[in-house]
C-alpha cells in the first residue's frame, strides 16, 4: 500500500471512528475466547506509531482480539497510553521550545532517566505533543507517520473500542498494563484507582468481561485484586519485580516462575505474561531451545499464558527464522509463534497481529 493512501486512512479511521455509530446494532453479545488469544501490542505497532488510535484501530482491523494499551499519568491525574512515563521516546516534546524547561533528571523503579515526564504535563499540554515512532531504523515505514497522530486517553480508547465493537460485529478487549504503579503513587498520582473507575463507568466490572489487568509488579495487582472482579495478569521479567525491591523483599521473578510461585499468583491473578524465554530460551547461537516447565506450572496452577512480545522483523527473531542480515526486513515469525502455541500458550502480544491471526486461520 502506499504510504499516503494508508496515512490518510489512518487518520480517517483514528479521528473519525470514535464518533461514529451504526445506528440500530444490535451490542454485540460475549463470547468464549479464541485460542490462541491475539493480543495487539501497544496496537498494531509494527505497522504505525505505538499507542495511537490508529495503531489500535488497525490490530482491531486486522483481528486482534485484544488491544493493550500501556498507561501513565498526567500531572492532572488523567489517564493515557505510553510505554513509558519519559515522554522523549514517543512523542515530538524535544522539539518544543515552550516545554524545554521541563527536561529533567529523576530516578524512575530504581533508574535514573532523564527526559520530560508525563507527571510533568497536564493533559491539555500533553494533546499538544504528536506521537512519533519508537525504533525509526527498524520501522522506517512507521516513522513516515511521525506527528499524524496525537497521545490518547484511556477513554478515547474504550470510545474507539465500542465504535469498533459495532462496525465489527463482536467483542473488542482491553488488555490494560498500568506501567511504574509504585513510581506514580508515591507521586499520589496512584494508576489503579482511576482505572478501575474509569473501567466501572464503562460497563467494566466482571471477570467475564473483555479486560485483562496486567502489571510487572505484584502488589498493585494483590490490592486490585480486592477491589474488582475484573481478570488480573503477572507479567514476568527479569530480576525482581520494582515493588518488591523498594520494600526490600528478596521476591525475584525467578521465584514467582515456579510451580509454588505459579499456585500463589493464582490467588490473585487469572493469567500470566511471561517475557517468551519464560517459556522457550534460545541457546548461545540465538535460537530457539527446548520449552521449559513454565506452561504446565502455570496451567496447574489455573493460570492463563500470554508471553510477549512476537515481532517480525530480523531484528528480534531466533538466529534460525531471520531472513537475511538486515535488522528492518521481516523473517520468520510464524515459525516462532507456531513454536510457542506447541508449547502449549494460550495467547500471545504481537506487533504484528495479522500474522498471529492468519496462523490461527490456518491451525
Ligand atoms: O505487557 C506485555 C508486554 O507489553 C510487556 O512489555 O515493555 O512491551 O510493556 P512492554
Ligand atoms: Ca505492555
Amino acid at each position: 500500500m502506499q504510504i499516503q493512501p494508508l496515512r490518510h486512512w489512518l487518520v480517517a479511521a483514528s479521528l473519525t471512528l470514535p464518533f461514529f455509530a451504526y445506528a440500530g446494532d444490535a451490542v454485540p453479545t460475549a463470547r468464549a475466547e479464541p485460542t490462541p488469544l491475539v493480543i495487539g501490542h501497544r496496537g498494531a505497532s509494527g505497522y504505525v506509531p505505538e499507542h495511537t488510535l490508529a495503531a489500535y484501530a488497525l490490530a482491531v482491523l486486522q483481528g486482534a482480539d485484544y488491544i493493550e494499551p500501556d498507561l501513565v499519568m498526567t500531572r492532572d491525574g488523567q489517564l493515557v497510553a505510553r510505554h513509558d512515563n519519559e515522554l522523549g521516546l514517543t512523542t515530538d516534546v524535544d522539539a518544543r521550545a515552550e516545554f524545554a524547561e521541563r527536561k529533567r533528571t529523576q530516578t524512575v523503579d530504581g533508574i535514573s532517566l532523564t527526559g520530560w515526564f508525563s507527571e510533568d504535563f497536564t493533559l491539555a499540554e500533553l494533546k499538544s505533543l504528536h506521537a512519533i515512532e519508537r525504533i525509526p531504523a527498524i520501522r522506517p515505514g512507521n516513522a513516515r507517520l511521525d506527528g499524524a497522530f496525537a497521545v490518547p486517553t484511556l477513554q478515547e480508547i474504550i470510545d474507539l473500542v465500542k465504535t469498533l465493537e459495532r462496525s465489527e460485529r463482536r467483542r473488542i478487549g482491553l488488555y490494560i498494563e498500568t506501567k511504574h504503579p509504585t513510581h506514580f503513587q508515591q507521586l499520589g498520582l496512584a494508576l489503579e484507582g482511576p482505572l478501575l473507575r474509569t473501567l466501572t463507568r464503562n460497563g467494566y466490572q466482571d471477570q467475564r468481561d473483555p479486560v485483562y489487568i496486567q502489571s510487572f509488579e505484584v502488589d498493585n495487582l494483590r490490592q486490585m485484586a480486592q477491589r474488582s472482579r475484573l481478570r488480573l495478569v503477572q507479567l514476568f521479567g527479569s530480576g525482581q519485580p520494582y515493588d518488591q525491591q523498594a520494600q526490600g523483599s528478596t521476591l525475584s521473578y525467578a521465584q514467582m516462575a515456579t510451580a509454588e510461585g505459579l499456585r500463589r499468583i493464582a490467588r490473585y491473578a487469572a493469567g500470566v505474561g511471561p517475557e517468551k524465554s519464560y517459556v522457550i530460551p534460545r541457546d548461545a547461537a540465538g535460537n530457539l531451545g527446548q520449552p521449559t516447565r513454565f506452561v504446565a506450572d502455570a496451567h496447574a496452577a489455573g493460570l492463563k499464558v500470554h508471553p510477549y512480545t512476537f515481532r517480525a522483523e530480523n531484528a528480534f527473531l531466533p538466529t534460525s527464522l531471520r531472513s537475511s542480515e538486515r535488522p528492518e526486513q521481516r523473517g520468520d515469525s510464524a515459525a516462532e509463534m507456531r513454536a510457542y502455541l506447541d508449547a502449549g500458550i494460550d495467547g500471545l502480544f504481537t506487533d504484528q497481529p495479522d500474522i498471529a491471526v492468519r496462523l490461527r486461520q490456518q491451525r
